[in-house]
C-alpha cells in the first residue's frame, strides 16, 4: 500500500504566497471592478535588460544551427557564466571564490530548499524569526522538526528579529549545526555589517557549524561599508555556503537563473567524525538531480556582467530602490515605524495590530496586496511587508489608497 511522507502533514496548509494568491483571487472574483495593486510577493515588473535580451536572442539563434547547437550543458553551469560570476561578484570585492566553486541553478528558492538534503537528519538548525518560509518548510518536509505548536516547529532554534534588536537576530545561546541567514534580509530589509557577519562566522567556526547565507538581495546595497558577500569576511570559506540570484537584480523571476557557492574548504563530518567535502556532496547531488540551466538563459545571465548589462542592472535596482524610498517615507509620514527600504527592496512596517487583519484591511478597502508579517513567523506578528517591486505609478497609487484607509 502506497503511503505518504507524513512530514508533509506537519506543514501549514499552504505556502505563504500561495495562500495570499488564493485570497487575492477570491477578492478579485468578488470585486471584478477593483484594480488590485500587488505589493506582496517580491516579483519584478520591469522588462529584462536590453543586454540580456540581445544575448538571449542570439543564444536561441545559436541553437538553430548545427554548428553552434548546444544539447545538455555542464550540470554546474557553463564556464562563460561561472567565470564571469567569480570575477565580478566575488574576486572584484576581494572575496577569494573560484569559478569551480560556483554552481549555476534555476533559482535560489530551489537551492536554499534542496541544500539541506546533504546534511544529517539529527542536526540542530537555527532560523531567524521572521524568515523566508522555504528554509523552514524544507526541513519540515525532510523530517527534521516536530509538530508546529503555536506557530513554531519543535526542534528548530528560532532567532528572534524584533524592533528591540533592530531586526538583527543575535547568536544562538546553544550550539547549533546549521544556521540560515539572509542579508539584506527578506522580509525585514535589515542589513548586516562586516563586524556583525564576522561574529556569525566566528560562531560557526567555534561550533563547527555551517552558515547558509542567502544574498539574493545584495544588488540593492548602496551603503559602501556593507558587505555584499559573506566571503568578504575572514574565515567564511570554511563556514559558509552562499546563494545568489539573477531574479531581483536582472528581472529573471520568470526566466530563472541563480547560483550557489560552495567553497572547497567547507567540510562537514560523517558519523565517524571524518571531514567530508560539502562541495563534493553538492556536486554529486546536483549531477544526479539537476541537468543545468538552459544555454540561452545562461547567456542572458552572463550579459549582466557586460558593460551595458552592469549599467542597466544599476538602473533597474535604483528604480526599485526609488520605489522603496517613497514607500518608506509615506508610511513613516503616516506615523508607522519602518525598517528596510534602504539597501533593500522590502519595507517592514510595524503596524502594531494583527498582521492578517491589516492585510484584509488593505485588500478590502484599498485593493492593495501586502504580505502579512506573521506569515514569516511569530515575530512578524504586528508587521506587514511591502515590496517595492512594481511600477512607480502603481506604487504612488497604492500609497494614496493606503493613506486614505489608515
Ligand atoms: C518574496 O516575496 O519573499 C520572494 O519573492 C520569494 C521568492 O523569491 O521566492
Amino acid at each position: 500500500m502506497i503511503r505518504i511522507n507524513e512530514n508533509y502533514l506537519k506543514l501549514k496548509a499552504s505556502y505563504l504566497f500561495a495562500d495570499i494568491a488564493r485570497r487575492v483571487q477570491a477578492h478579485q472574483e468578488a470585486h471584478p471592478e477593483t484594480e488590485i495593486i500587488k505589493l506582496g510577493i517580491g516579483d519584478v515588473t520591469e522588462p529584462l535588460p536590453v543586454a540580456c535580451r540581445e544575448a538571449f536572442h542570439k543564444a536561441v539563434d545559436d541553437l538553430g544551427c548545427r554548428e553552434s547547437f548546444h544539447g545538455y550543458g555542464p550540470e554546474q553551469g557553463y564556464s562563460f557564466l561561472r567565470d564571469a560570476i567569480a570575477e565580478n561578484d566575488f574576486q572584484s570585492r576581494g572575496a577569494d571564490i573560484t569559478a569551480d566553486e560556483i554552481f549555476v541553478s534555476d533559482g535560489s528558492k530551489c537551492d536554499s530548499g534542496n541544500i539541506q538534503e546533504i546534511f544529517a537528519q539529527d542536526i540542530t538548525i537555527a532560523v531567524p524569526d521572521p524568515v523566508y518560509p522555504v528554509y523552514v518548510d524544507t526541513n519540515v518536509m525532510a523530517g527534521r522538526t516536530g509538530s508546529c505548536v503555536d506557530g513554531r516547529y519543535e526542534n528548530l532554534v528560532y532567532l528572534e528579529s524584533t524592533p528591540q534588536n533592530d531586526y538583527l537576530p543575535g547568536l544562538p545561546e546553544q550550539s547549533v549545526d546549521l544556521i540560515y541567514l539572509c542579508f539584506p534580509n527578506n522580509p525585514t530589509g535589515a542589513t548586516a555589517t562586516a563586524n556583525q557577519l564576522q561574529q556569525w562566522v566566528d560562531y560557526a567556526r567555534g561550533n563547527k557549524a555551517i552558515i547558509l547565507f542567502d544574498a539574493a538581495y545584495e544588488s540593492f546595497i548602496r551603503d559602501d561599508s556593507l558587505p555584499h558577500s559573506i566571503y568578504e569576511i575572514e574565515g567564511a570559506r570554511e563556514t559558509a555556503i552562499e546563494f545568489r540570484s539573477f531574479s531581483k537584480n536582472a528581472g529573471f523571476t520568470g526566466t530563472r537563473c541563480a547560483l550557489t557557492v560552495v567553497p572547497k574548504e567547507l567540510m562537514a563530518r560523517d558519523s565517524n567524525g571524518v571531514a567530508q567535502s560539502v562541495h563534493a556532496l553538492w556536486s554529486r547531488r546536483q549531477s544526479t538531480k539537476f541537468n543545468g540551466v538552459s544555454y540561452p538563459v545562461q547567456k542572458a545571465a552572463a550579459a549582466v556582467y557586460s558593460k551595458a548589462g552592469r549599467r542597466e542592472i544599476a538602473q533597474l535596482t535604483d528604480y526599485y530602490l526609488g520605489n522603496a524610498r517613497i514607500i518608506r517615507e509615506k508610511m513613516t509620514a503616516r506615523g508607522l515605524t519602518c525598517a528596510g527600504g534602504e539597501n533593500s527592496p522590502y519595507i517592514w512596517i510595524n503596524t502594531g495590530g494583527d498582521s492578517w487583519e491589516f492585510f484584509d484591511l488593505l485588500l478590502n478597502k484599498a485593493g492593495v496586496v501586502c504580505t502579512p508579517g506573521v506569515g514569516f513567523g511569530n515575530c512578524g506578528q504586528g508587521h506587514i511587508r511591502l515590496s517595492a517591486f512594481n511600477k512607480r505609478e502603481s506604487i504612488a497609487e497604492a500609497l494614496e489608497r493606503i493613506s486614505s484607509v489608515l
